[in-house]
């Protein structure tokens, strides 16, 4: 079983979430179980490394936005087949905006190139190379499935996942002749999303298979609240939905392995986690003798993740007697926010807004608890590692987050399964109220110690879910 997925961030070589961690894993995940990945991805620059390596596959003269090669290079275990478009892809900024944060004014032409790309090597453009399935990751990869379609192509079959469904790559209708879509299929069944081509909406309407990344977020997205307006064109296809959960990368997410830690561990030497505590205190001047837990936040700063009403929470944590690390980036206004709460808290308050893969696994390896009260998330990667590294979680109810976490109830307590702590709703006194229950559970060890064990068994790896991707595919390829 050959099956080619198309995305637009794959670790650990361009990253700017979760949805690069799962491209990454994932197909070393289903390698012993027969499938054999290929991930196509444009050649940004950290790839460029790669090129000479590289072998050429495919040469195509009129993509949008020009002319464009396909490389195929093996890395990192990875099979790679890469999109090299420097008129689209090589320039200094992020992989879709400007250095000021700006999003590229050719978004719309770089991912429609990529898609056409995927679209033309399933179709036949590398020599001896068809895949079975055409695997589109999120709104950057859905129009794939329908070039596809358009050009009346039924093999390879074509799946979409939605990884974030908040982003689905909206742009004017315009748009449409520049990319080569057929016009008649600009309507509220097909492209058109309020008079605007939606590229998620494309995927969405014309794969033959739609995944998402958890079961409840599966259930979450049929409905106005968290469908961001594409709950309708779901319902009509509920039938080929299905949530299937992330997994994560156990060997690089390994506590026992891993070599930013300033010292490892595992379940059975739970009491090292005090030196990355130790580490963690040293680097951002919190003061060594609290005798409360260290919480930590490992996020994109933005709306989605409930940060700013974690905001309000954080003079009730300090005062009884916690601390707080925040490794993130994003919204200026929470940016700032967090700064202000450092400069508040001195000691006890920690602050590092930047991109920094080393430290988001010391803080995982030395913070008692994490932090993530979503108003909405698909899966959720922080609280998974968090499970792993015996950092319990503290999560809203929602999506992927509620699907992996456990809460310390009085039943769960006493069958010994408690994992973590849900937050009831996403505001500051919920919050405080979740923060106070982890406080308690803190302060007896034992209780704390057998609920990090508890949460270090629990199965995180790609075993369960790379084991439903096959079936899906192989229920597709027939
Ligand atoms: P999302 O994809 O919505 O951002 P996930 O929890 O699925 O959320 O994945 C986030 C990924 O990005 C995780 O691997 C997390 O460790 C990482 N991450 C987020 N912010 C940072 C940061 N500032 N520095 C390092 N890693 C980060
Ligand atoms: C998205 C979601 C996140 C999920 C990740 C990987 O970025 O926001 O919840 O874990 O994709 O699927």
């Amino acid at each position: 079983m050959k099956v080619l997925m198309v995305a637009s961030e794959c670790a650990p070589f361009v990253k700017t979430g979760g949805l690069a961690d799962v491209v990454g894993a994932l197909p070393g995940a289903l390698a012993p179980l027969g499938v054999e990945a290929h991930v196509l991805l444009p050649a940004y620059p950290p790839l460029f490394p790669l090129l000479p390596r590289g072998k050429d596959v495919a040469q195509f003269d009129d993509l949008p936005g020009g002319p464009g090669r396909l490389v195929a290079v093996d890395a990192q275990g990875l099979k790679l087949i890469l999109l090299d478009m420097p008129q689209l892809f090589d320039r200094p900024g992020g992989l879709y905006s400007d250095e000021h944060g700006q999003d590229f004014t050719d978004n719309a032409i770089r991912f429609g190139a990529l898609a056409q790309a995927a679209a033309r090597a399933a179709m036949g453009a590398i020599d001896g190379f068809s895949p079975d399935v055409l695997h589109a990751h999120d709104w950057q990869a859905a129009l794939a499935p329908v070039y596809l379609r358009m050009a009346g192509v039924t093999q390879p079959k074509t799946i979409t996942t939605i990884h974030n469904i908040a982003f689905q790559g909206r742009f004017g209708a315009d748009e449409m002749g520049r990319l080569g879509l057929n016009t008649d299929w600009f309507h509220p069944e097909g492209l058109e999303f309020y008079g605007d081509l939606s590229f998620l909406k494309g995927g969405l309407a014309y794969s033959d298979k739609i995944t998402t990344v958890s079961p409840t977020y599966a259930r979450e997205i049929l409905t106005p609240e968290f469908g961001m307006g594409l709950e309708g064109v779901l319902q009509n296809r509920a039938q080929y939905l299905s949530g299937l959960l992330n997994g994560i990368d156990t060997e690089i997410w390994n506590p026992a392995k891993d070599d930013a830690l300033a010292r490892r561990f595992d379940a059975r030497s739970l009491n090292r986690k005090a030196e990355n505590r130790a580490a963690i205190s040293e680097r951002f001047d919190l003061s060594a003798d609290s005798k409360g837990p260290l919480f930590c936040v490992i996020s994109r700063l933005t709306e989605q993740k409930g940060l700013d009403a974690l905001l309000g929470a954080v003079p009730h944590l300090v005062e009884r007697g916690a601390q707080l690390v925040v490794l993130g980036s994003g919204a200026p206004e929470l940016e700032e926010g967090f700064r202000a709460a450092a400069a508040q808290y001195p000691g006890n308050v920690g602050v590092f807004i930047g991109y920094d893969e080393p430290l988001s696994h010391l803080l995982q390896g030395g913070s008692d608890a994490i932090l993530i009260p979503s108003r909405f998330e698909p899966c959720g990667l922080t609280q998974l590692y968090g499970l792993r590294y015996g950092t319990l979680p503290v999560v809203a109810r929602t999506g992927g987050l509620a699907d992996t976490v456990i809460d310390a109830n009085v039943a769960a307590f006493q069958a010994g399964v408690a994992t973590g702590f849900m937050i009831d709703a996403v505001n500051y006194e919920a919050i405080e109220v979740a923060i106070g229950r982890v406080i308690t559970a803190y302060s007896d060890t034992k209780l704390w110690r057998g609920m990090q064990r508890a949460a270090m068994r629990h199965d995180v790896d790609w075993a369960g879910s790379a084991g439903a991707y096959v079936a899906l595919y192989e229920s597709l390829a027939g």
